[in-house]
Protein backbone atom coordinates (compact mmCIF):
# COMPACT_ATOMS: atom_id res chain seq x y z
CA UNK A 1 0.00 0.00 0.00
CA UNK A 2 1.25 3.47 -1.05
CA UNK A 3 -0.45 6.96 -0.62
CA UNK A 4 0.13 9.51 -3.51
CA UNK A 5 -1.84 12.29 -2.02
CA UNK A 6 -0.14 14.76 -4.59
CA UNK A 7 -0.38 13.07 -7.97
CA UNK A 8 -3.41 13.84 -9.65
CA UNK A 9 -5.19 13.77 -13.61
CA UNK A 10 -4.83 17.55 -14.70
CA UNK A 11 -6.94 16.48 -18.13
CA UNK A 12 -8.69 14.37 -19.90
CA UNK A 13 -9.74 13.17 -23.34
CA UNK A 14 -11.02 9.97 -25.13
CA UNK A 15 -12.05 9.17 -28.41
CA UNK A 16 -13.98 6.03 -30.18
CA UNK A 17 -14.39 5.09 -33.63
CA UNK A 18 -17.51 6.68 -35.71
CA UNK A 19 -18.80 3.07 -37.24
CA UNK A 20 -21.32 1.74 -34.97
CA UNK A 21 -22.47 -1.91 -34.48
CA UNK A 22 -25.44 -2.88 -33.23
CA UNK A 23 -27.20 -5.53 -31.40
CA UNK A 24 -29.26 -6.02 -34.65
CA UNK A 25 -26.70 -6.13 -36.86
CA UNK A 26 -25.17 -9.28 -34.88
CA UNK A 27 -28.23 -10.71 -35.25
CA UNK A 28 -27.09 -11.17 -38.81
CA UNK A 29 -24.03 -12.52 -38.02
CA UNK A 30 -24.46 -15.06 -35.13
CA UNK A 31 -27.23 -17.25 -33.56
CA UNK A 32 -28.30 -14.08 -31.53
CA UNK A 33 -30.82 -11.97 -30.40
CA UNK A 34 -30.91 -8.43 -29.61
CA UNK A 35 -33.15 -9.26 -26.36
CA UNK A 36 -30.42 -11.66 -24.97
CA UNK A 37 -27.41 -9.56 -25.71
CA UNK A 38 -29.35 -6.40 -23.96
CA UNK A 39 -30.83 -9.06 -20.88
CA UNK A 40 -27.80 -10.37 -20.40
CA UNK A 41 -25.28 -7.84 -20.74
CA UNK A 42 -27.27 -4.13 -21.04
CA UNK A 43 -24.97 -3.38 -24.47
CA UNK A 44 -27.15 -1.98 -27.33
CA UNK A 45 -24.37 -0.64 -29.42
CA UNK A 46 -20.78 -0.92 -29.98
CA UNK A 47 -17.89 1.35 -31.90
CA UNK A 48 -16.03 -0.65 -34.04
CA UNK A 49 -13.05 0.61 -36.12
CA UNK A 50 -13.05 0.23 -40.01
CA UNK A 51 -10.24 -1.72 -41.74
CA UNK A 52 -6.78 -0.07 -41.33
CA UNK A 53 -7.40 1.38 -38.15
CA UNK A 54 -5.47 0.86 -35.23
CA UNK A 55 -4.68 1.07 -31.80
CA UNK A 56 -2.33 3.82 -32.29
CA UNK A 57 -5.16 5.64 -34.29
CA UNK A 58 -7.27 5.93 -31.17
CA UNK A 59 -4.65 6.33 -28.73
CA UNK A 60 -3.77 9.57 -30.70
CA UNK A 61 -7.02 11.30 -30.43
CA UNK A 62 -7.60 10.71 -26.94
CA UNK A 63 -4.00 11.98 -26.45
CA UNK A 64 -4.09 15.09 -28.18
CA UNK A 65 -7.80 15.98 -26.11
CA UNK A 66 -6.42 14.80 -23.14
CA UNK A 67 -3.39 17.07 -23.53
CA UNK A 68 -5.62 19.97 -24.99
CA UNK A 69 -7.98 19.75 -21.50
CA UNK A 70 -4.81 20.07 -19.34
CA UNK A 71 -3.18 22.67 -21.21
CA UNK A 72 -0.07 21.05 -21.60
CA UNK A 73 1.74 20.67 -24.91
CA UNK A 74 3.53 17.59 -26.09
CA UNK A 75 6.87 18.17 -25.32
CA UNK A 76 6.54 18.94 -21.83
CA UNK A 77 5.39 14.92 -21.17
CA UNK A 78 8.15 13.35 -19.64
CA UNK A 79 6.74 9.60 -19.75
CA UNK A 80 3.55 7.89 -22.23
CA UNK A 81 1.96 4.74 -20.97
CA UNK A 82 -0.64 2.82 -22.79
CA UNK A 83 -2.81 0.16 -21.61
CA UNK A 84 -3.59 -2.10 -24.22
CA UNK A 85 -3.90 -5.87 -25.05
CA UNK A 86 -4.29 -5.52 -29.03
CA UNK A 87 -0.77 -3.31 -29.68
CA UNK A 88 -0.43 -2.24 -33.12
CA UNK A 89 2.25 -4.28 -33.03
CA UNK A 90 4.87 -6.67 -30.72
CA UNK A 91 7.28 -4.26 -31.42
CA UNK A 92 7.71 -1.56 -31.19
CA UNK A 93 5.66 -0.94 -28.59
CA UNK A 94 2.71 1.07 -29.23
CA UNK A 95 3.64 3.83 -27.14
CA UNK A 96 6.25 4.71 -29.14
CA UNK A 97 4.13 4.89 -32.20
CA UNK A 98 2.02 7.82 -30.08
CA UNK A 99 5.26 9.12 -28.84
CA UNK A 100 6.30 10.01 -32.07
CA UNK A 101 2.93 10.99 -33.73
CA UNK A 102 1.78 13.45 -30.88
CA UNK A 103 5.65 15.04 -31.12
CA UNK A 104 6.41 14.28 -27.56
CA UNK A 105 10.12 14.78 -27.93
CA UNK A 106 10.95 14.43 -24.59
CA UNK A 107 9.14 11.45 -23.62
CA UNK A 108 10.29 7.53 -22.71
CA UNK A 109 7.62 5.40 -23.80
CA UNK A 110 6.33 1.63 -23.05
CA UNK A 111 3.35 -0.68 -22.90
CA UNK A 112 1.60 -2.38 -20.20
CA UNK A 113 -0.38 -5.48 -20.90
CA UNK A 114 -2.67 -6.47 -17.77
CA UNK A 115 -5.74 -7.05 -19.87
CA UNK A 116 -9.32 -4.89 -19.08
CA UNK A 117 -7.12 -3.68 -15.71
CA UNK A 118 -4.68 -2.20 -17.87
CA UNK A 119 -5.90 1.42 -16.95
CA UNK A 120 -5.93 1.40 -13.83
CA UNK A 121 -1.97 -0.18 -13.69
CA UNK A 122 -0.78 1.79 -16.04
CA UNK A 123 -2.14 5.14 -13.98
CA UNK A 124 -0.57 3.74 -10.59
CA UNK A 125 2.88 2.79 -12.21
CA UNK A 126 2.79 6.54 -14.41
CA UNK A 127 1.83 8.48 -10.50
CA UNK A 128 4.87 6.96 -8.89
CA UNK A 129 7.22 8.65 -11.40
CA UNK A 130 5.48 11.82 -10.44
CA UNK A 131 5.49 10.89 -6.63
CA UNK A 132 8.99 9.89 -6.68
CA UNK A 133 10.18 13.52 -8.31
CA UNK A 134 11.52 11.38 -11.51
CA UNK A 135 8.56 13.09 -13.90
CA UNK A 136 6.42 16.16 -13.92
CA UNK A 137 4.58 14.69 -16.64
CA UNK A 138 2.75 11.50 -17.86
CA UNK A 139 0.21 10.86 -19.99
CA UNK A 140 -1.48 7.61 -19.11
CA UNK A 141 -3.33 5.88 -22.14
CA UNK A 142 -6.13 3.26 -22.36
CA UNK A 143 -6.11 2.63 -25.84
CA UNK A 144 -7.87 -0.56 -27.81
CA UNK A 145 -9.08 -2.25 -30.96
CA UNK A 146 -10.62 -5.26 -29.78
CA UNK A 147 -12.69 -6.14 -32.70
CA UNK A 148 -8.84 -6.99 -34.38
CA UNK A 149 -8.92 -10.52 -31.83
CA UNK A 150 -12.67 -10.71 -31.33
CA UNK A 151 -14.10 -14.05 -33.76
CA UNK A 152 -16.86 -12.55 -35.27
CA UNK A 153 -18.24 -16.55 -35.14
CA UNK A 154 -18.53 -17.07 -31.79
CA UNK A 155 -21.26 -15.29 -30.16
CA UNK A 156 -20.03 -16.06 -26.91
CA UNK A 157 -17.49 -13.00 -27.01
CA UNK A 158 -18.57 -11.36 -30.21
CA UNK A 159 -21.04 -9.87 -28.79
CA UNK A 160 -19.31 -7.98 -25.69
CA UNK A 161 -16.51 -5.96 -27.37
CA UNK A 162 -16.03 -2.53 -28.54
CA UNK A 163 -12.85 -0.20 -29.47
CA UNK A 164 -11.94 3.06 -28.22
CA UNK A 165 -9.27 4.85 -26.47
CA UNK A 166 -8.72 7.25 -23.39
CA UNK A 167 -6.24 9.04 -22.27
CA UNK A 168 -5.21 11.54 -19.07
CA UNK A 169 -2.12 13.73 -17.95
CA UNK A 170 -0.77 13.13 -14.93
CA UNK A 171 1.09 15.83 -12.97
CA UNK A 172 1.13 17.28 -9.13
CA UNK A 173 -1.60 18.66 -7.39
CA UNK A 174 -2.07 20.38 -4.18
CA UNK A 175 -2.34 17.68 -1.17
CA UNK A 176 -5.23 16.04 -0.54
CA UNK A 177 -6.45 15.95 -4.27
CA UNK A 178 -5.05 13.57 -6.74
CA UNK A 179 -4.77 9.54 -6.70
CA UNK A 180 -5.59 9.08 -2.87
CA UNK A 181 -4.36 5.27 -3.23
CA UNK A 182 -4.48 2.26 -5.13
CA UNK A 183 -4.93 -1.36 -5.20
CA UNK A 184 -3.48 -3.84 -7.37
CA UNK A 185 -3.82 -7.72 -7.54
CA UNK A 186 -3.72 -10.80 -9.87
CA UNK A 187 -4.82 -14.22 -9.90
CA UNK A 188 -2.52 -15.70 -12.32
CA UNK A 189 -4.19 -19.52 -11.42
CA UNK A 190 -7.34 -18.16 -13.10
CA UNK A 191 -5.58 -17.29 -16.59
CA UNK A 192 -7.14 -20.11 -18.53
CA UNK A 193 -10.55 -18.10 -18.45
CA UNK A 194 -9.53 -15.34 -20.48
CA UNK A 195 -7.16 -15.80 -22.90
CA UNK A 196 -5.77 -14.99 -26.92
CA UNK A 197 -4.14 -18.63 -27.09
CA UNK A 198 -1.93 -17.99 -29.97
CA UNK A 199 0.92 -15.67 -31.47
CA UNK A 200 3.28 -15.51 -28.63
CA UNK A 201 5.79 -17.90 -27.89
CA UNK A 202 3.74 -21.07 -26.29
CA UNK A 203 2.05 -21.47 -30.05
CA UNK A 204 3.51 -19.19 -32.35
CA UNK A 205 1.62 -18.09 -35.64
CA UNK A 206 1.07 -20.75 -38.17
CA UNK A 207 -1.45 -21.92 -40.52
CA UNK A 208 -2.57 -24.55 -37.94
CA UNK A 209 -3.41 -21.81 -35.14
CA UNK A 210 -4.83 -19.34 -37.86
CA UNK A 211 -7.27 -22.62 -38.85
CA UNK A 212 -7.94 -23.18 -35.48
CA UNK A 213 -9.11 -19.79 -34.93
CA UNK A 214 -6.35 -19.62 -32.08
CA UNK A 215 -5.54 -15.69 -32.55
CA UNK A 216 -9.55 -14.67 -31.18
CA UNK A 217 -9.97 -14.17 -27.57
CA UNK A 218 -11.39 -17.41 -25.74
CA UNK A 219 -13.00 -16.66 -22.87
CA UNK A 220 -15.59 -18.78 -20.01
CA UNK A 221 -18.06 -15.84 -19.55
CA UNK A 222 -19.82 -17.49 -16.54
CA UNK A 223 -17.01 -18.01 -14.37
CA UNK A 224 -15.33 -14.36 -15.73
CA UNK A 225 -18.94 -12.85 -14.39
CA UNK A 226 -18.16 -14.59 -10.74
CA UNK A 227 -14.59 -13.37 -10.23
CA UNK A 228 -15.66 -9.72 -11.55
CA UNK A 229 -18.41 -9.50 -9.12
CA UNK A 230 -16.32 -10.65 -6.03
CA UNK A 231 -12.72 -9.11 -7.42
CA UNK A 232 -14.84 -5.40 -7.34
CA UNK A 233 -16.38 -5.53 -4.27
CA UNK A 234 -13.24 -6.86 -2.62
CA UNK A 235 -10.83 -4.18 -4.01
CA UNK A 236 -12.78 -1.22 -3.80
CA UNK A 237 -13.23 -2.12 -0.12
CA UNK A 238 -9.57 -2.09 0.21
CA UNK A 239 -9.17 0.53 -1.63
CA UNK A 240 -11.54 2.81 0.13
CA UNK A 241 -10.06 1.90 3.63
CA UNK A 242 -6.48 2.65 2.56
CA UNK A 243 -7.61 5.88 1.66
CA UNK A 244 -9.49 6.50 5.03
CA UNK A 245 -13.08 6.89 3.15
CA UNK A 246 -16.39 5.15 3.44
CA UNK A 247 -18.69 3.51 0.57
CA UNK A 248 -21.04 6.69 1.27
CA UNK A 249 -18.36 9.44 0.76
CA UNK A 250 -17.84 8.03 -2.99
CA UNK A 251 -19.54 10.48 -5.21
CA UNK A 252 -19.26 8.53 -8.51
CA UNK A 253 -17.88 4.39 -8.80
CA UNK A 254 -16.48 4.28 -12.23
CA UNK A 255 -15.96 0.67 -12.74
CA UNK A 256 -14.85 -1.25 -15.81
CA UNK A 257 -17.52 -1.46 -18.31
CA UNK A 258 -17.86 -4.80 -19.31
CA UNK A 259 -21.57 -5.93 -18.43
CA UNK A 260 -24.28 -3.80 -16.78
CA UNK A 261 -24.97 -6.86 -14.30
CA UNK A 262 -21.48 -7.02 -13.33
CA UNK A 263 -21.75 -3.16 -12.15
CA UNK A 264 -25.28 -3.87 -10.97
CA UNK A 265 -24.53 -6.50 -8.64
CA UNK A 266 -21.20 -4.88 -7.20
CA UNK A 267 -22.64 -1.62 -6.68
CA UNK A 268 -25.26 -3.70 -4.60
CA UNK A 269 -23.23 -5.60 -2.72
CA UNK A 270 -21.17 -2.14 -1.98
CA UNK A 271 -24.05 -0.50 -1.24
CA UNK A 272 -23.28 2.37 -3.88
CA UNK A 273 -26.73 3.80 -5.15
CA UNK A 274 -26.88 3.68 -8.96
CA UNK A 275 -27.24 7.69 -9.27
CA UNK A 276 -23.45 7.38 -8.18
CA UNK A 277 -22.31 4.68 -10.70
CA UNK A 278 -21.39 5.83 -13.90
CA UNK A 279 -22.21 3.17 -16.87
CA UNK A 280 -21.82 3.79 -20.69
CA UNK A 281 -21.62 0.29 -21.52
CA UNK A 282 -24.94 -0.02 -22.81
CA UNK A 283 -23.38 2.82 -25.72
CA UNK A 284 -19.63 1.29 -26.26
CA UNK A 285 -19.62 -2.43 -24.54
CA UNK A 286 -16.54 -3.74 -23.49
CA UNK A 287 -13.23 -1.83 -24.78
CA UNK A 288 -11.59 -3.15 -22.07
CA UNK A 289 -8.43 -0.78 -20.92
CA UNK A 290 -10.37 2.28 -22.64
CA UNK A 291 -13.71 1.74 -20.67
CA UNK A 292 -12.20 3.46 -17.19
CA UNK A 293 -10.70 6.46 -19.22
CA UNK A 294 -13.59 7.10 -21.57
CA UNK A 295 -16.36 7.08 -18.85
CA UNK A 296 -14.02 9.27 -16.57
CA UNK A 297 -14.16 11.89 -19.54
CA UNK A 298 -17.94 11.22 -20.05
CA UNK A 299 -18.57 11.75 -16.51
CA UNK A 300 -16.42 14.50 -15.81
CA UNK A 301 -18.64 16.51 -19.13
CA UNK A 302 -21.68 15.18 -18.05
CA UNK A 303 -20.48 16.88 -14.48
CA UNK A 304 -21.33 14.06 -12.65
CA UNK A 305 -17.21 14.26 -11.43
CA UNK A 306 -16.24 18.07 -10.60
CA UNK A 307 -14.26 19.98 -8.39
CA UNK A 308 -13.47 17.78 -5.22
CA UNK A 309 -15.38 14.89 -5.84
CA UNK A 310 -14.73 11.42 -4.50
CA UNK A 311 -13.67 9.00 -7.37
CA UNK A 312 -13.68 5.33 -7.42
CA UNK A 313 -12.21 3.50 -10.54
CA UNK A 314 -12.41 -0.32 -10.24
CA UNK A 315 -11.00 -2.46 -13.19
CA UNK A 316 -11.05 -6.04 -14.13
CA UNK A 317 -10.20 -8.46 -16.65
CA UNK A 318 -7.53 -11.08 -17.77
CA UNK A 319 -4.51 -12.58 -15.81
CA UNK A 320 -6.89 -12.68 -13.61
CA UNK A 321 -5.95 -8.97 -12.66
CA UNK A 322 -7.91 -6.24 -10.73
CA UNK A 323 -7.29 -2.51 -9.96
CA UNK A 324 -8.23 0.45 -8.04
CA UNK A 325 -7.84 3.69 -7.22
CA UNK A 326 -9.47 6.45 -5.47
CA UNK A 327 -9.19 9.87 -6.55
CA UNK A 328 -9.94 13.25 -4.98
CA UNK A 329 -10.48 15.19 -8.64
CA UNK A 330 -8.53 18.32 -8.95
CA UNK A 331 -9.85 21.42 -8.32
CA UNK A 332 -9.15 23.30 -11.52
N1 LIG B 1 -26.84 -15.12 -27.83
C1 LIG B 1 -27.67 -16.10 -27.45
N2 LIG B 1 -27.31 -17.07 -26.59
C2 LIG B 1 -26.06 -17.05 -26.12
C3 LIG B 1 -25.15 -16.05 -26.48
C4 LIG B 1 -25.57 -15.07 -27.39
N3 LIG B 1 -24.77 -14.07 -27.80
N4 LIG B 1 -23.98 -16.27 -25.84
C5 LIG B 1 -24.14 -17.36 -25.08
N5 LIG B 1 -25.41 -17.85 -25.26
C6 LIG B 1 -26.02 -19.01 -24.63
C7 LIG B 1 -25.00 -20.03 -24.19
O1 LIG B 1 -24.63 -20.85 -25.27
C8 LIG B 1 -25.75 -20.76 -23.10
O2 LIG B 1 -26.60 -21.66 -23.71
P1 LIG B 1 -26.81 -23.14 -23.07
O3 LIG B 1 -27.42 -22.89 -21.71
O4 LIG B 1 -27.73 -23.80 -24.04
O5 LIG B 1 -25.45 -23.73 -23.00
C9 LIG B 1 -26.62 -19.67 -22.47
O6 LIG B 1 -26.68 -18.61 -23.44
C10 LIG B 1 -26.09 -19.14 -21.16
O7 LIG B 1 -24.70 -18.86 -21.29
P2 LIG B 1 -23.89 -18.24 -20.11
O8 LIG B 1 -22.46 -18.09 -20.56
O9 LIG B 1 -24.15 -18.98 -18.85
O10 LIG B 1 -24.58 -16.80 -20.00
P3 LIG B 1 -24.31 -15.66 -18.97
O11 LIG B 1 -25.56 -15.20 -18.37
O12 LIG B 1 -23.14 -15.95 -18.07
O13 LIG B 1 -23.83 -14.45 -19.94
C11 LIG B 1 -21.81 -13.38 -20.61
C12 LIG B 1 -22.69 -14.60 -20.75
C13 LIG B 1 -22.60 -12.18 -21.11
C14 LIG B 1 -20.56 -13.59 -21.44
C15 LIG B 1 -21.44 -13.16 -19.11
O14 LIG B 1 -21.01 -14.36 -18.57
C16 LIG B 1 -20.37 -12.12 -18.90
O15 LIG B 1 -20.57 -10.95 -19.16
N6 LIG B 1 -19.20 -12.54 -18.37
C17 LIG B 1 -18.14 -11.62 -18.02
C18 LIG B 1 -17.36 -11.22 -19.20
C19 LIG B 1 -16.39 -10.13 -18.79
O16 LIG B 1 -16.72 -9.28 -18.01
N7 LIG B 1 -15.18 -10.13 -19.26
C20 LIG B 1 -14.28 -9.11 -18.72
C21 LIG B 1 -13.01 -9.24 -19.11
S1 LIG B 1 -12.88 -9.06 -20.85
C22 LIG B 1 -11.24 -8.68 -21.13
O17 LIG B 1 -10.41 -8.67 -20.25
C23 LIG B 1 -10.85 -8.38 -22.56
Amino acid sequence: MTNLPTVGILGLGSYVPPRIVTNFDLEKMVDTSDEWIRSRTGILTRHVVDDGVTTSDLAVVASLRALESAGTSASEIDLIIVGTAVPDMTLPATACLVQDRIGAVSASAFDLSIGCSGFIYALVVGAQFVRAGAYKKILVIGAETLSKITDWQDRNTCILFGDGAGAVVLGEVPEEEGILSFDLGVDGAGGELLKLPAGGSRQPASHETVDNRLHYLKMRGNEVFKFAVKAIEESALRVLERSRLTVAEVDCFVPHQANVRIIDASAKRLGIPRERVFVNVDRYGNTSSASIPIALDEAVQEKRIGPGSLVLMVGFGGGLSWGSATVRWHSS
